[in-house]
C-alpha cells in the first residue's frame, strides 16, 4: 500500500508500507524526529503523543500503537512542529514558566496533549492529560501551566483549517488486482461493501480498526499481521443514527464519540467511558474493535448487554442480527464466521435506568477488575425487569441470569440484596489474577447491587459525589 500524509506541514509519500511499522518507530528511526519518545510502547504513558488532523479535526494519539497505513490522507504534527514563527507554543512557554518539567522525558507528549486541548478549547485538563504519565512533577505544575495557557490565542496550522485538503496520491485499496491475485499484504477499503468483499476473499486477514489492541500484538508480541485490512477509511461504518426506536452505532465509531453520545442518553455509561483508557486511547479505539475482540474485561459489552443491544454482523452480502450476549460463546471464542465482521451495534431507546460501575486499581486509565452494568425497572415498588451483566467475572462478558430471576417480581427494598445473595454464586465463579482475587470479585459484584439500590434512592455512591 502506498500512503501520503503531511508531517509537520511537509508532504510525505511512502510506497509499500508494512502494516507492522508504527508511526513512533518511523519518526525516530527514519526521520530522526526523536522528540516523540518511547516509554511503554503500549499506549499507556503518552510519551509518544502526536497531533493527528483530519478534515480540520485534531486529536491526540499515541504514535507507538499507530500503524503507518492508518495515516493515509492525514496530517501529523510532532512536538518538533508545535512551535510556529520561531516562537514557542503557549503551552510550551507555560510549562517552562510553571516548572512543569523535571526530567523531561514525558514532557514532549504532555506538550502535544496540551497543544491539542488548547486548539480544541478543551479545559478539562485532568481528562486531557490522564493518558500522559509523569513520574517527577506531581502534576500540579503541569495543570497550572495548562490553566495559564488556556487564555492565550489559539495556534492553528494550515491543516487545522477545515477547508484544507490533503490530496492522497493513491487510493490505498486493493484495486487493479485480478480476481485470482494473492491477497495484498495491506488494504484499506473505503466502504463496508468493499470491506465485505475483500474479507470474504481473505478471511484469514487481520482486521484493524483503531489498533489499540492490534498495535500491542505488533509491539509486544512481535506478531506478523499481514494480510492486513485497515477499516479506518470505511466512512459508512462511522455513522451514529438516533431514531425514535433505537441508537445505531457503526462499528468504526471511536470511543470518544460514544462518550459524547452516551452523555445524552445514558450518562452513567458515559461516566464509565471517561475512565476507558485515556483521551489518546479513546480517540483511536472503536466500539466495534472492543466488542469483536471478545475480551472478558472489555468495558462496552456489560453496558451493551444490560441495555439489550443487538449486534449487526455481515459476511459478504449476508447480514444477521444477534442479541449481543449470544456473541460471546467462551473465552476467546465468539459467534463469528470466516469473513464475517461487526458492522454496527444498536441499542433500543428506553428510559434511562442504566448504571455502569467500573472497579479498577487506578481511577484513570486502568483495565477493569470488575465492570458491572445494571438496568432494573421498578413499577409501583416492584421489580418488573432486570438486566444485569458483568465483565471480569467469567471467561466472557456475562449476564447474571440467576440474579435477574431472583430480583424480578420482588419488592424493590433493601432486603432484596440479602435475598438475592446466593444467586450470585450460581451465575459467577470468578478467577483470581493480578487485578483482583476471586473473593474480591464476587463480593464487590454483590455490593454493586447495593450501590445501585442506594443510587436509585438518591444516596451518593461515587467517590466523586461524596462531599465532606
Ligand atoms: C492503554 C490502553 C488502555 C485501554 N483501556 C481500556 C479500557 O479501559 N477498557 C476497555 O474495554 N478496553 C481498553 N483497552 C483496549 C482497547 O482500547 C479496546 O478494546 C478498543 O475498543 C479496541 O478497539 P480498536 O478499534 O482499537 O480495535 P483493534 O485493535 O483495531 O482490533 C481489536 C480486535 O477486534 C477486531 N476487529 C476490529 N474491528 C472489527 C470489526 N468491525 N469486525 C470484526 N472484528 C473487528 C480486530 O481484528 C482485533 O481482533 C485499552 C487499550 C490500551 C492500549
Ligand atoms: S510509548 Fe507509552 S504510550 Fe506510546
Ligand atoms: S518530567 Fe520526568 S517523568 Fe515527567
Amino acid at each position: 500500500m502506498n500512503i501520503t500524509f503531511l508531517l509537520n506541514g511537509e508532504s510525505v509519500e511512502l510506497t509499500n508500507v508494512s502494516p507492522e511499522t508504527t508511526l513512533l518507530n518511523w519518526l525516530r528511526d527514519t526521520r530522526g524526529l526523536k522528540g516523540t519518545k518511547e516509554g511503554c510502547n503500549e499506549g499507556d504513558c503518552g510519551a509518544c503523543t502526536v497531533m493527528v488532523t483530519e478534515t480540520g479535526s485534531s486529536k491526540a494519539l499515541n504514535a507507538c500503537i499507530l500503524l503507518l497505513p492508518q495515516l493515509h490522507g492525514k496530517a501529523i504534527r510532532t512536538v518538533e512542529g508545535l512551535a510556529t514563527n520561531g516562537g514557542l507554543h503557549p503551552v510550551q512557554d507555560a510549562l517552562i514558566t510553571h516548572h512543569g518539567s523535571q526530567c523531561g522525558f514525558c514532557t514532549p507528549g504532555i506538550a502535544v496533549s496540551m497543544a491539542v486541548a488548547h486548539l480544541n478549547g478543551d479545559t478539562e485538563h485532568d481528562d486531557a492529560l490522564a493518558g500522559n504519565l509523569c513520574r517527577c512533577t506531581g502534576y500540579a505544575p503541569i495543570i497550572r501551566a495548562a490553566i495559564s495557557a488556556q487564555e492565550s490565542p489559539k495556534i492553528t496550522y494550515p491543516e487545522t483549517d477545515p477547508d484544507f485538503f490533503c490530496p492522497p496520491i493513491s487510493s490505498g485499496g486493493a484495486e487493479g488486482r485480478g480476481a485470482d491475485s494473492p491477497p495484498p499484504p495491506v488494504s484499506s477499503p473505503t466502504s463496508s461493501d468493499d470491506l465485505a468483499d475483500l474479507y470474504l476473499k481473505t478471511p484469514d486477514a487481520t482486521l484493524i480498526a483503531g489498533a489499540t489492541d492490534v498495535g500491542l500484538w505488533v509491539t509486544k508480541q512481535f506478531r506478523p499481521i499481514a494480510p492486513a485490512i485497515f477499516l479506518n477509511r470505511c466512512r459508512d461504518m462511522q455513522h451514529i443514527d438516533v431514531s425514535e426506536d433505537s441508537i445505531r452505532i457503526g462499528a468504526g465509531v471511536t470511543m470518544d464519540r460514544v462518550l459524547s453520545l452516551m452523555a445524552d442518553h445514558h450518562p452513567s455509561y458515559a461516566e464509565m467511558i471517561r475512565r476507558y483508557g485515556s483521551t489518546q486511547v479513546r480517540n483511536a479505539a472503536t466500539i466495534g474493535g472492543n466488542v469483536a475482540n471478545g475480551s472478558p474485561i472489555g468495558d462496552n459489552p456489560p453496558a451493551l448487554i444490560a441495555l439489550g443491544a443487538t449486534l449487526h454482523l455481515r459476511q459478504g452480502d449476508t447480514r444477521r442480527f444477534l442479541p449481543i450476549e449470544d456473541f460471546y460463546i467462551e473465552y476467546g471464542k465468539q459467534d463469528r464466521q470466516p469473513g464475517e465482521f461487526v458492522e454496527a451495534v444498536s441499542i433500543p431507546r428506553q428510559p434511562d435506568r442504566l448504571r455502569v460501575y467500573k472497579l479498577s486499581k487506578r481511577f484513570d486509565q486502568d483495565i477493569s477488575a470488575v465492570c458491572g452494568a445494571f438496568d432494573i425497572t421498578v413499577s409501583d415498588g416492584t421489580i418488573t425487569n432486570a438486566r444485569i451483566a458483568f465483565g471480569g467475572m467469567a471467561g466472557t462478558p456475562k449476564r447474571a441470569a440467576h440474579v435477574e430471576q431472583a430480583l424480578t417480581g420482588q419488592p424493590w427494598t433493601e432486603d432484596i440484596i440479602a435475598r438475592s445473595w446466593d444467586a450470585w454464586e450460581q451465575d459467577f465463579a470468578p478467577m483470581s489474577d493480578m487485578r483482583a482475587s476471586a473473593d474480591y470479585r464476587l463480593t464487590s459484584a454483590r455490593n454493586l447491587l447495593s450501590r445501585y439500590f442506594l443510587d436509585d434512592m438518591g444516596a451518593a455512591t461515587s467517590v466523586l459525589e461524596v462531599k465532606p
